[in-house]
């Protein structure tokens, strides 16, 4: 095995460099070496001063989450550190990349920091549902104060080298090369006494018990039933009242108690789930990518205008074309002004937004894409319009170029066979609004070369987003799911659940809003439309989204119409009589017997086709594993991330559970449509005790 730890003396300085690739994570293995590294820079009289620091593109990124898992092994890492900042001589962090989490730690226990000016450095543990667990929030906050800590541990947010060394966090933004600087500042400190952070006063600032409470208070409303943000208030608490070593004590049983939790497995399941996503069996990680420098998209609507905004912000030259001036002009407009507000609100330079808006032309003439490597077809959701587009695309485009459409539930295959070259189709399905929503789906159809897989997957990450693969089939891996979530959140209100308790069942499980919210914000209209366009496919069910279709034909298009499931006032969203009675009379029709619900019976009645559904699509390999459909929901659906998703929720509750519980569900409302019928991998999966995270398709 290469050595994951690097010892090298010269000129008096022990230079220590962390070797593990690709982001130099803490294993059991690296912490060993460390520590060895260190004890033997700390006995060698020829090292006066020491410097940590990271091989390959970045510092240590933190503790190695594969590990999490498994019993802790010693060393553990705050003893390592423990040792760096007990040291005799001077240890300097020389900080490039990301010192993130445990890696930060240790630069917290050195004596002196100093990074490069595009370095980050945090504590990002909430947002893998734990705190830190090494003395970042005993260290931390006797560098930069209490409240800034807790902001930074609070949020998992990562700091620029600007903001680091403003605060207090780090030493020094080195001028020119890192490591020149580092050796610089080491020879500087040699002979001087080590500046220990765990003995430093604390930098004054609100440290009454009031001041904690109102962290705490403030930190729960913001995480509603997620631990971890306000245990990083009582770890940082706990540093302004106990001795240090206390501290460091109560900080790890923390940290241990909340790494053990379901909420810290879904959200570890979720980080690793993030980064498979973009691992697709049978196109290796080093095919040659087609390179992308211009992008096209066709159609200035709320969609296309949002697309182009993502590839503007990434750099990229985007040329937009529409059929009419008028359209044009609106998506000019949509498109300025979201950067007006940017500017606005202090998160964009107006340099910056020049320089995108300089990088942006608008065209009625298709001729404008001919050199683009990249096209994307955001227009109307009608596969004639599409196909007609796609058929220029072919004639206009130059050889090689990606044809992308952005079809949220049409065939692509169908779209892709009317070109000459079907290899080069692919769906990248954008979620609204476009530049802020962070799930792509990219579709594969029949035909896709892998390469085009390959380069939509990358140039996804280069937007920013999560991309997540998806085979052809009505309403890919989401809006598939999301098709039998609506059926039974429609269903409920036929039996008397009420649209304000469906939603909140829902939302006080943590979806980030319910499934009524949800419609009238797309628009009831949009999700008519979308039933229509498989209406030939659905159930002979008289009941089936029947307040959604009602509603529809009642003009009441969602908050665009101010009047949905809900109506909307200067209150906000309100419940609506015309809409209860409009539900009682349905269900008089239909002879629908009417009776009260437990928040939990609403919550699986909506989860459970949303987990069969899931099993389906695996089955029929359109997602490629489970944890791409968690990925999906999470990012792009407002699955609480908590949660890990629904097939880590199925997974966690038990398949069996979930088959009983459709059995339960089949006996009181019928299964005459096959709603309750477990997909038969679920089935297979209950009844072998298995989960969906163990199964693959080999
Ligand atoms: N432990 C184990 N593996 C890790 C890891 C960690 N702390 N951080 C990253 N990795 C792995 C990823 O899973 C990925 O593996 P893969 O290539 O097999 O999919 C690989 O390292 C590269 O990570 P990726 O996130 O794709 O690289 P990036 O350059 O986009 O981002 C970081 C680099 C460091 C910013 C990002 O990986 C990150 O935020 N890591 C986690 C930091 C963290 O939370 N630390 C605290 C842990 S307690």
């Amino acid at each position: 095995m290469a050595e994951l730890v690097h010892l090298a003396i010269e000129d008096g300085i022990a230079v220590i460099t962390v070797d593990n690739p690709p982001v130099n994570a803490f294993s059991h293995a690296v912490r060993v070496a460390l520590q060895s590294a260190v004890r033997n820079a700390f006995a060698n009289a020829a090292a006066k001063a020491l410097i940590i620091h990271g091989a390959g593109k970045t510092f240590m990124a933190g503790s190695d989450i594969k590990e999490f898992d498994a019993p802790p092994k010693d060393p553990w890492l705050g003893e390592v550190i423990d040792e760096i900042e007990a040291g005799s001589k001077p240890v300097v962090a020389a900080i490039h990349g990301t010192a993130l989490g445990g890696g930060f730690e240790v630069a917290l226990g050195c004596h002196y920091r100093i990074c490069d000016a595009k370095a980050k450095v945090g504590l990002p543990e909430v947002t893998l549902g734990i705190i830190p667990g090494a003395g970042g929030t005993q260290r931390l906050p006797r560098l930069i104060g209490v409240e800034a800590a807790i902001a930074t541990a609070g949020s998992g947010k990562p700091m620029s080298a600007a903001e680091a060394l403003k605060k207090g966090a780090v030493d020094e933004i080195a001028s020119g090369d890192l490591m020149t600087a580092a050796r610089a500042a080491a020879k500087r400190l040699t002979g001087t006494a080590p500046r220990r952070t765990s003995e430093q006063p604390f930098p004054g600032g609100p440290q009454t018990p009031a001041f904690f409470e109102a962290q705490r208070g403030a930190m729960k409303k913001r995480n509603r039933g997620f631990p971890a943000p306000p245990t990083v208030v009582d770890a940082i608490e706990a540093a302004t009242k106990v001795a240090f070593r206390e501290g460091l004590a109560r900080e790890r049983a923390f940290n241990a108690e909340l790494k053990d939790s379901l909420q810290s497995k879904a959200l570890r399941h979720l980080f690793f789930g993030e980064r498979t996503v973009a691992h697709i069996p049978g196109i290796p990680k080093d095919t040659s990518l087609r390179p992308i420098e211009a992008v096209g998209v066709v159609g200035a609507g709320t969609m296309g205008a949002g697309i182009a905004v993502n590839f503007l912000n990434a750099g990229y030259r985007v040329a937009v074309t529409e059929a009419k001036e008028e359209a044009l002009a609106r998506g000019r407009n949509t498109i300025t002004k979201i950067y007006d507000r940017e500017v606005e609100k202090g998160r964009l330079k107006p340099e910056a937004r020049e320089d995108r808006l300089n990088r942006l032309t608008l065209s009625l003439d298709m001729g404008a894409l001919k050199d683009v490597d990249l096209v994307i077809e955001a227009a109307f959701e009608d596969m004639g319009i599409k196909q007609e587009i796609f058929r220029k695309l072919d004639a206009v485009c130059k050889p090689g170029a990606i044809l992308a459409s952005n079809t949220s539930t049409l065939d692509l295959n169908q779209i892709a066979n009317v070109t000459q070259r079907p290899q080069d189709v692919i769906g990248t399905h954008f979620f609204s609004p476009a530049h802020i929503m962070r799930l792509l789906e990219v579709v594969r159809g029949a035909k896709t070369a892998n390469d085009v897989i390959a380069t939509l997957m990358a140039a996804g990450k280069k937007i920013d987003k999560v991309a997540v693969l998806s085979g052809v089939c009505f309403g890919f891996i989401g809006n598939r799911m999301f098709e039998g979530y609506v059926r039974e959140s429609q269903r409920l209100l036929l039996e008397g659940a009420t649209v304000q308790q469906v939603d909140k069942a829902l939302t006080d499980w943590g979806m980030a809003m319910g499934p009524h919210a949800v419609i009238d914000l797309a628009g009831v209209d949009v999700s008519f439309l979308t039933r229509e366009g498989n209406r030939a496919n659905l159930p002979p069910d008289p009941t089936y989204c029947l307040i959604g279709d009602k509603l529809h034909h009642l003009g009441r298009h969602g908050q665009k119409t101010k009047k949905g499931f809900y109506k909307y006032g200067e209150k906000g969203a309100e419940a609506d009589p015309e809409v209860e009675q409009l539900i009682r009379d349905e269900a008089g029709r239909l002879k629908i017997a009417q009776r009260t619900f437990t928040d939990q019976e609403i919550v699986e009645r909506c989860l459970f086709p949303l987990i069969t559904e899931g099993a389906q699509i695996l089955d029929e390999g359109i997602a490629l594993r489970s944890v791409d459909i968690d990925v999906v929901w999470c990012a792009g659906y407002g699955f609480p991330r908590f949660r890990g998703g629904p097939m880590f929720h199925g997974d966690a509750i038990g398949l069996q559970a979930v088959v009983d519980g459709m059995a339960r569900f089949a006996k009181v409302q019928g299964n005459d449509y096959g709603y309750w019928t477990p997909a038969p991998l679920l089935t297979k999966l209950a009844a072998e005790g298995k989960t969906f995270k163990e199964w693959s398709r080999t």
